[in-house]
């Protein structure tokens, strides 16, 4: 993968120019349109895999790439799936498969797509019929932890502010920031630094510069952050059982704020579902 653009900071971090803000912007809008497609197919009785195969259609059908598909970081087995589908208390990087959806089920889609090189890379929370209040309520919280974070995005701030503007609104809440995975840089590649971390303490970290992109992912329990792998080799669950929840947006620095890059078209991307 070419990832040659603009420069690189002490801590590594890509910094692209202005004309590379129209390619993050196009496949960022790929990817919400994935996760706007597939949400009337969120229901009671559908399977996971089933979700996964229209999205694998609709990839295929829009001429782009999937990320996911034959994706194999260092010591894993390649991942088979054009998304990640995470039900309950799966906190991330859930496998499809034959799980039939129950009434009340909460999930997380992520899907990331690489249009013209570009990488677009988004999650939101779907619900199967209608959600406990507690479950709404996490994917409530959860969604706007990440809008805190996605405020505290400017030049001049740091990393640190990012994850504290999270970490303080889901402990005010009495809920808790998964601490076992990250969001990350992206742009010409999938993973690249910095490590965005849903907590922390401000003023610390690499400081923001315009032409940073990166995501913010935080993962939100309602019992404790804890999580451990399946023997599956990606699904990551709640140690303690407790539901968990997600929301990923792909975005920009600019000279005063964020873009956001993988805004949904069609206005789903909270809430996707009817509130109990
Ligand atoms: N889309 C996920 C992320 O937000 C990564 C999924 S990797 C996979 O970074 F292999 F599990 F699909
Ligand atoms: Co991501
Ligand atoms: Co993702």
């Amino acid at each position: 993968m070419d990832d040659t653009r603009g420069r690189i900071t002490r801590e590594g971090i890509r910094i692209y120019e202005d004309a590379d803000f129209g390619g993050m912007h196009a496949a960022g809008r790929v990817a919400a349109e994935l996760l706007d497609a597939v949400a009337p197919l969120v229901q009671v009785g559908e399977t996971t895999e089933r979700l996964d195969a229209f999205i694998t259609q609709m990839v295929h059908d829009r001429g782009v790439t999937s990320a996911t598909i034959g994706y194999t970081p260092a010591g894993r087995d390649p991942y088979r799936h054009a998304s990640c589908i995470s039900v309950n208390h799966v906190v991330c990087h859930g496998v499809p498969g034959p799980k039939v959806l129950k009434d009340g089920d909460i999930l997380n889609i992520d899907v990331t797509v690489i249009v013209d090189g570009w990488f677009g890379d988004t999650s939101r929370m779907y619900v199967a019929g209608t959600p406990s209040r507690k479950a709404d309520r996490l994917i409530q919280v959860t969604h706007d932890a990440l809008m805190k974070g996605i405020e505290a995005v400017r030049p001049g701030n740091t990393f640190g502010d990012v994850g504290h503007a999270i970490q303080a609104f889901v402990e005010a809440n009495r809920m808790s920031v998964v601490r076992d995975f990250c969001g990350h840089g992206l742009g010409r590649v999938f993973h690249a630094p910095p490590n965005v971390l849903h907590y922390g303490r401000p003023g610390t970290g690499p400081v923001l510069e315009e032409g940073m992109f990166f995501t913010i992912e935080p993962m939100v329990n309602l019992g404790r952050p804890e999580t451990k792998e399946l023997a599956d080799g990606w699904t990551a669950v709640t140690r303690d059982k407790s539901l968990s929840a997600q929301f990923e947006h792909s975005v920009g620095v600019t000279a005063t704020g964020a873009e956001i890059f993988t805004l949904s078209p069609a206005g789903l991307f909270h809430p996707t579902y009817l509130a109990p």
